[in-house]
Order: C-alpha cells, then sequence, then structure tokens
C-alpha cells in the first residue's frame, strides 16, 4: 500500500485539471553532498521531469519513509539536464525533512513528483537580466541563467546573504554568469543588503529576477524599479498541485494559489 496520503501512480504522466502535466518518479540517486553551510545539493536522474522542466518551477520530495513527515517538500529545480535527464536540487538543512533527504547515498532512490507550479516567464528576445538572490534562493535562478545565457541573455547575478560561510563558490551556476555577492556583515563581496546593492546593478539591465524571503521582496516593492519584476513565493506547501489550499496567496486579482497560479509572480501583483 501506498505509505502517501495521495496514492499516485509512477512513471506515466498525471494531467492536472489547469492542463499541466507532472510525473511521480522513482528516481536514482547520482549524488548528495554539502554546497555551502547548511546546505546541499542532491541529483537524482528523472527523464520525464527533466525533459519538462521550465526554470521557477519545483519538485515535491517525499522525505521520510513511511508516514514521516507526511508531506512531500518542496524544493526548485536548482539544474536540469534535458539530454542526460538529470535534474539537481539545491536545499538547507531546515528540519526533519531535509535532514533526511542529506542522509541519502547514491544508488538509493527518492520519490519525486513534478515539474509543478508556474516557473518565469523569459524573454522572447534577447534581455539583458538581474538575477537576485537571498540566501538560498539562488537555487532555482541557476536554472534560470542557464536557459537564459542558452538564448543569448546577458546574466548578471546578485546572491546576498547574512556572511560569508552563508555564500557557496557558485561552483553549481552555469559558465558565464556575472556574480557580485553582498553580505550583511560585510566579510565577503559588497557590505549590505542586497536590496541596498540592487540599484548600482541596475542600469542597463531589462528585466529582475529575484528569489528569496518576502522581507526582501517587500524592500525591492518599495524600490518603485521601473523595469518588470519577476519573483518565486515560497509559501509552506502540502500537496504541491493545487489540492489543499495551504498556499494561498493575497494578490491585487484575489488570493492566488502559489503552487498552481505561481510560485512564480510579478511583484507588483503581491500584496502585503
Ligand atoms: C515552491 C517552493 C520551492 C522551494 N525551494 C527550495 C529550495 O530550492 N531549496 C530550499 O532549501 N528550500 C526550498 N523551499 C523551502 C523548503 O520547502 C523547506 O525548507 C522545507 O519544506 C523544509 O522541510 P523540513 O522537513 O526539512 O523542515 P520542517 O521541519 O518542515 O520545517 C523546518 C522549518 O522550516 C520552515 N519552513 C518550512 N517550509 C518553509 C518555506 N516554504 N519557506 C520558509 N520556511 C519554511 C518551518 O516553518 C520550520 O521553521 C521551497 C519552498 C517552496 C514552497
Ligand atoms: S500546496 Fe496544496 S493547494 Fe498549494
Amino acid at each position: 500500500m501506498c505509505p502517501h496520503p495521495f496514492p499516485l501512480p509512477k512513471g506515466e504522466g498525471i494531467t492536472l485539471p489547469w492542463g499541466a502535466e507532472m510525473h511521480r518518479c522513482l528516481a536514482p540517486l547520482l549524488s548528495n553532498g554539502p554546497a555551502m553551510q547548511d546546505t546541499y545539493v542532491v541529483s537524482f536522474n528523472a527523464p520525464e521531469i527533466a525533459s519538462a522542466a521550465q526554470p521557477g518551477q519545483f519538485v515535491m520530495i517525499k522525505c521520510g519513509s513511511g508516514h514521516q513527515p507526511l508531506w512531500r517538500r518542496p524544493l526548485s529545480l536548482h539544474r536540469v539536464n534535458r539530454e542526460t535527464g538529470e535534474v539537481a536540487l539545491l536545499y538547507a538543512l531546515a528540519g526533519q525533512g531535509t535532514r533526511w533527504l542529506s542522509s541519502r547515498r547514491p544508488g538509493e532512490t527518492v520519490d519525486v513528483l513534478g515539474p509543478l507550479g508556474h516557473g518565469f516567464e523569459l524573454p522572447a528576445e534577447r534581455k539583458s537580466l538581474l538575477l537576485v538572490a537571498g540566501g538560498r534562493g539562488i537555487a532555482p535562478l541557476a536554472f534560470l541563467a542557464e536557459e537564459a545565457l542558452a538564448q543569448g541573455c546577458p546574466v548578471t547575478l546578485l546572491h546576498g546573504a547574512a556572511s560569508a560561510s552563508c555564500l557557496s563558490d557558485h561552483a553549481t551556476l552555469p559558465d558565464g554568469v556575472r556574480v557580485v555577492e553582498a553580505t550583511e556583515d560585510g566579510s565577503r563581496g559588497e557590505n549590505g543588503l542586497a536590496t541596498q546593492v540592487l540599484p548600482r546593478l541596475l542600469p542597463g539591465k531589462d528585466l529582475v529576477y529575484a528569489c528569496g524571503p518576502m522581507g526582501m521582496y517587500r524592500a525591492m516593492a518599495s524600490l518603485g524599479l521601473q523595469v518588470p519584476v519577476q519573483v518565486l513565493v515560497e509559501t509552506p506547501m502540502a500537496c504541491g498541485f493545487g489540492g489543499c489550499y495551504g498556499c494561498a496567496v493575497r494578490t491585487v486579482h484575489g488570493i492566488r494559489l502559489a503552487c498552481k497560479d505561481g510560485p512564480c509572480f510579478r511583484l507588483d501583483e503581491l500584496m502585503w
């Protein structure tokens, strides 16, 4: 008997009521190890998810055996290789589920559902992009950077964190990204919050994409940026595909679900 509250078929695609297709994969784990302080990168083979994946989308991953923890955990797609079917996730050790995930070893399988949600909209033509990551918010921006670079868009990534120990060596970023770092204690890169550095990097950029805490988005909104800004909203999620209504977000259009209508929203759609 499937130990999960939603017994989902393995392998074949599951079409959601709004037309999106997700897959449940028992994916062989390829690697799993630390990337920066209390943060790991796990990679696994999931060709069905890789072939349909878009930057900004996420997977729901079963992080335990039996019923503990009951719900899958949402993690963003960090790197995707559509040719090999390899998918990588970058995750902070937050609690029970992510600690369990960090103990998995190559050769074991992980139970993954995805790709889920509406990801970032990439420009149809060549534009200059500024990506803003708050801490582990760098996870989905690596995949976005790779796709944008492949389309010929120059990419600058501003990575803000509390201190140097919370920044990686950016080894998992694609070649060609210009990286600017900012730390709140000044231990590496620019001294200050990413949102304080952002205005200096904005001239010449056409579009801004961000992933980080809501406080960072609120600060960005108060800057009154004159370019379109897309952000990923990471509310707690139980089901990940529109079934539990646990991920409600207040927007100017009314209540929206982060897992189904997002997690990508325009910054000016969000209500504080
Ligand atoms: C769409 C989406 C994408 C995400 N992508 C990533 C990612 O790429 N990398 C990553 O490290 N994390 C990501 N997260 C957050 C991640 O899902 C949580 O950290 C994880 O579920 C915690 O599970 P846990 O069992 O380890 O901790 P739990 O024991 O469930 O929780 C530990 C602590 O983390 C807090 N927490 C739980 N969920 C969230 C959340 N969504 N945001 C902030 N705090 C939370 C809890 O309140 C608690 O204080 C994402 C969340 C969403 C909704
Ligand atoms: S997480 Fe269940 S509706 Fe969004």
